[in-house]
């Protein structure tokens, strides 16, 4: 699956022109593109601390403020609505953030990750540790289960900012489930990322496929 990876990732560079600043994605296959990047004269802004090293190390120059030109992020699921479901990585906040303020929101992906509709999907959500297992219950009551996620030594898992992350099963309606949770006391978002996404390039064996909104 890594060679269509790098496709997709390669296609995402027709998007990019000299002098932009480019919000930088955060999984394998955004890393992928941030490779692709280093010769390009842009800046960026980071979804993540892991993203941050990586560009810093390709010698990518960062910043935190002023307008996004371009996005360009992974996914772990999108539908023919271009709804996405993100945050395997658990970077799903300040991954939303460069993708809303961002001129135009690049999905790239392989084929595995498109379905018609999102159904009984994992959707991850971060939360604030503070009374998180209240947190949890009121999560149960907008219609899933969710458990919180673990690190490799059994901890739980600390978001960039500083949260925990739960990732909740089997949700049936996943946009009706990110509008209750939202607005839950202690939420701090989901990862369904709703209207956000204006391409998606989607890796085939065959070639890419562009979806627009
Ligand atoms: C990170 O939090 C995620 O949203 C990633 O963008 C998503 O999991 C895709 O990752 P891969 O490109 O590694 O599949």
């Amino acid at each position: 699956m890594d060679w269509l990876k790098r496709k997709v990732a390669l296609e995402a560079l027709n998007w990019i022109e000299d002098g932009m600043t480019v919000g930088l994605g955060s999984g394998s296959t955004a890393e992928l593109f941030l490779h692709n990047l280093k010769d390009k004269n842009i800046q960026g802004v980071a979804s993540s601390k892991k993203t941050e090293k990586l560009a810093r190390s390709l010698g990518i120059p960062l910043v935190e403020t002023g307008k996004i030109d371009v996005t360009v992020d992974g996914t772990d699921v999108v539908d023919n609505s271009l709804t996405l479901i993100k945050g395997g990585g658990g970077s799903l906040v300040r991954e939303k953030l460069v993708a809303y303020h961002a001129d135009i929101y690049i999905v790239i992906g392989t084929k595995e990750k498109w379905k018609k509709t999102l159904h009984d999907e994992t959707v991850p959500v971060e939360v604030l540790p503070f009374l998180h297992e209240g947190t949890k219950e009121l999560l149960l009551s907008a219609g899933s289960y969710c458990s919180l996620r673990l690190d490799t030594n059994g901890y739980p898992f600390i978001s960039d900012n500083g949260n925990f992350i739960y990732d909740c099963t089997n949700v049936k309606e996943v946009r009706a489930f990110h509008e209750k949770a939202v607005r839950l006391p202690g939420v701090v978002n989901t990862g369904v990322f709703l209207n956000l996404a204006d391409v998606v390039l989607i890796g085939e064996d065959t070639g890419v496929r562009t979806e627009r909104r």
